[in-house]
């Protein structure tokens, strides 16, 4: 297997809005020589975003993008994407929907983490709903992004069994678990490792 080292591996940006629970373990699968990434960004559209902790821990740049007109958001993260020669997007938590317009002007690859099997609820609140269906199994989805939400090409899923008393927070807790080892082995995939 080829040594991947920062100069050849995939310039990525990671976009969250909240904890960054999933973005800790993308930097930490990054930092292995056999990740085909390097995280070089991370944007939030949320400036209390905890997970923004992480740029400072592990000194990347972050970037807080918040406007309220779409087209002022797209072109100024555009731009910064550019700037930074950024080839792949990482969502990770990222709660607001990118435009059209974004998805077909950005030029490299978009992939999302998704906390449900795909494509069972799509949207919010994936583990209400889940229990409220009395699902035996949920569990969590990496795929491509397209412009129709959460519906782009499936990467990897993995399947989660519900327990007779599972709650929300202990479902969250399950599923989240077993995001942080998917994502990077979607990530692996996609490049044939
Ligand atoms: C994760 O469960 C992720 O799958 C979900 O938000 C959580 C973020 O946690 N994403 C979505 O619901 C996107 N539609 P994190 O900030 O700790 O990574």
């Amino acid at each position: 297997m080829a040594i991947l080292t920062g100069i050849n591996k995939v310039k990525t940006a990671v976009f969250i809005s909240g904890n960054g629970s999933n973005l800790k373990s993308l930097i930490k699968f990054s930092k292995s020589s056999k990740s085909p990434i390097s995280i070089r960004l991370i944007i939030s559209n949320n400036s209390k975003a905890k997970g923004l902790n992480y740029g400072k821990i592990f000194r990347i740049k972050k970037k807080v993008i918040n406007f309220r007109n779409t087209k002022i958001f797209d072109n100024k993260l555009i731009s910064i994407l550019r700037n930074n020669k950024i080839e792949m997007i990482c969502l990770a938590g990222f709660m607001k929907i990118l435009s059209k317009y974004f998805i077909r002007k950005f030029s490299g690859i978009i992939i999302n983490i998704h906390p449900s099997l795909l494509p069972k609820y799509k949207g919010l609140n994936t583990h209400k709903r889940a229990l409220m269906n009395k699902e035996k199994y949920s569990g969590c989805t990496v795929h491509y992004v397209n412009s129709r939400l959460d519906s782009g090409k499936i990467i990897l899923q993995k399947r989660v069994k519900i327990s007779k008393n599972e709650t929300e927070k202990t479902l969250t807790r399950k599923i989240l678990i077993q995001e942080h080892k998917l994502y990077p082995k979607a990530i692996s995939k996609i490049f044939n490792l």
